[in-house]
């Protein structure tokens, strides 16, 4: 679904192919959010690496078909897959923006630090940020 963004010039078979041989997509638990029959949005949830911490986990690769793109698909995953975890007893969500944090501030995220960092993290509940290591990117 991130095809336009992250294929670096491959095809789009090459593409799907580098995909499916990725031993990271493996370490991790991917959502789909179906609309009307079709799969429009996509995204992987990891924990216990990449320097997460304890009881919270990390979403990755974020994507909405470009066909479906703007119709509020990836907020309403996001928003599903958050309300999950925490039901499940995490104490919160971080990610790594690689587009303007905007759009993750209106789904309840906060950048971790000012700078240097894309790093964010969206708390469940009366819970601290962790004074551990900031996540490595995943
Ligand atoms: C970013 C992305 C996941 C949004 O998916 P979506 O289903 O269209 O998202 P929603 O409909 O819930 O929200 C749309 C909002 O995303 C914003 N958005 C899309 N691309 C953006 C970008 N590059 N930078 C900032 N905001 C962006 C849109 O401007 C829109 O904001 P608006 O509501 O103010 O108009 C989608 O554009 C995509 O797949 N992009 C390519 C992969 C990517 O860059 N993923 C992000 C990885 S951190």
């Amino acid at each position: 679904m991130g095809f336009d963004v992250w294929s670096g010039g491959k095809s789009e078979e090459q593409y799907v192919k580098k995909c499916k041989e990725s031993k990271k997509y493996t370490t991790g638990t991917w959502y789909v959010l179906e609309s009307e029959n079709v799969l429009v949005s996509s995204l992987i949830v990891y924990e216990s690496q990449f320097r997460i911490p304890e009881n919270f986990c990390g979403i990755g690769s974020v994507a909405t078909a470009i066909l479906h793109r703007n119709k509020g698909h990836s907020s309403h995953l996001i928003n599903g897959v958050c309300e999950n975890l925490k039901r499940s007893g995490y104490s919160g969500v971080y990610l790594h923006s690689d587009i303007d944090p905007e759009f993750y501030k209106r789904l309840g995220f906060n950048p971790v630090s000012t700078e240097g960092t894309n790093c964010m993290v969206r708390l469940f509940g009366s819970v601290r940020v962790p004074e551990s290591e900031i996540p490595s990117y995943f």
